[in-house]
């Protein structure tokens, strides 16, 4: 098993173009420090939230390239029989990640959970990790994602059969329980690790609460004291401050980020400014938004194709372009854009007249 830290993976068909916007700051906030999942090293403590339809291999690569050293891929079926699917294959190409390349799984079946997770190491997955977490009804009606959580004893044999089934580190991902009154994470959290899950990462809610409400993170900090696995804390952390604050409230290893990353990945290049300097960065200027939407978009068309790639970037400038003056109106206009070449067009002109008159005013910071 490669043990290897930001080492580029062995495929790498869909190179995204190296923005500017690397970080070089130094490394001394724990957050900052690497951390061990298993016997594999990640970089930092700072991770990319798998997101269904948002975390693809484009953006898990953009992502790291302002800072995350980790970044889980979108959940993908452990039904085999999809793996076929146009949509699944995406999910499961991780052509020019960097390294780790963490694999997200789900099903309700300890044979297929198992097999699926052979199946993604043979793909190049470097880390598994399990969804206990997802709340959509398409996935809680096969009792899987979030919905697992009510049948700790399937919980259990699905762990131990994904553990068993690979020479990998097993993440798992998951919430605070099913039901609030009913919050029985602190058993999973034991259970995964008696069951040698290598790193958990929590939810600060449970399925009730779907996205309601704020994440709490005291049953997150219980996890930490009980447990002696890394303990990743996730939920409403959309700031470096916020960062830090659910650091210091959880004492967690790592934190992971999901919705505030999306229209602005360099949030991890921020958190790390932060967390090194104690100073915030402003925005990016325009003149910088540009090139990182322009080169995102480019890696958006290698990665899916004309017709995929022009309607899965629609959502991504819609979050980039949020707040910036007159931009209703361009995204409606951008939003009938149905081909490649046009949809850059109008993004590029876009952006191109918002730079004449950028003082660092007309940018949105989310
Ligand atoms: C659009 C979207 C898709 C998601 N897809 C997944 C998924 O595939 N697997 C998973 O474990 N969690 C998924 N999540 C949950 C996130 O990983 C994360 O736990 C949640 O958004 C809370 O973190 P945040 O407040 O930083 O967004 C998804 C969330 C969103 C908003």
């Amino acid at each position: 098993m490669p043990n290897c830290l930001y080492a580029t993976a062995t495929a790498t068909s869909n190179t995204l173009p190296s923005l500017s916007a690397q970080t070089t700051e130094s490394t001394s906030h724990p957050l900052l420090q690497p951390l061990m999942i298993g016997s594999l090293q990640i970089s930092n403590r700072l991770s990319v939230a798998p997101m269904a339809g948002v975390t693809d291999n484009p953006f898990r690569r953009l992502c790291k390239s302002f800072g995350a050293g980790h970044a889980v891929s979108e959940m993908m079926t452990a039904d085999a029989t999809l793996y076929a699917h146009k949509k699944t294959l995406f999910r499961a190409n991780f052509a020019g990640e960097i390294a780790p390349i963490s694999a997200q799984i789900a099903g309700a079946d300890a044979d297929k959970l198992a097999q699926a997770a052979k199946y993604q190491v043979d793909n190049g997955a470097q880390i598994i990790d399990i969804n206990m977490g997802c709340p959509a009804k398409k996935v809680c009606r096969k009792l899987a994602g979030s919905a697992l959580l009510k049948d700790e004893d399937l919980v259990k044999r699905l762990l131990d059969a994904t553990v068993a089934a690979v020479d990998v580190p097993v993440t798992l991902k998951t919430r605070l329980g099913y039901a609030n009154g009913d919050e029985n994470i602190l058993r999973i959290a034991t259970m995964a690790q008696e069951a040698g899950i290598a790193a958990i990462a929590i939810h600060g809610r449970t399925r009730e609460d779907n996205y309601g409400g704020l994440a709490r993170y005291e049953l997150i900090r219980a996890v930490k004291q009980t447990v002696t696995i890394p303990v990743i804390a996730n939920g409403d952390i959309d700031s470096p401050q916020k960062a830090l604050d659910v650091y210091a409230q959880t004492g967690c290893d790592a934190i992971m980020i999901g919705r505030a990353a999306q229209g602005q990945p360099w949030l991890f290049r921020d958190i790390t400014h932060y967390l090194t300097t104690g100073d915030t960065l402003s925005p990016p200027s325009i003149d910088e938004l540009k090139h990182i939407v322009l080169t995102h978009l480019q890696a958006l068309y290698d990665f899916y194709g004309e017709y995929s790639g022009c309607r899965i970037a629609r959502k991504h400038i819609a979050w980039y372009t949020a707040g910036i003056r007159q931009s209703n109106e361009f995204r409606q206009a951008m939003y009938c854009e149905g081909s490649t070449a046009g949809q850059y067009q109008v993004v590029e002109a876009f952006l191109s007249a918002q730079q004449a008159d950028d003082n660092g005013s007309n940018r949105a910071t989310h």
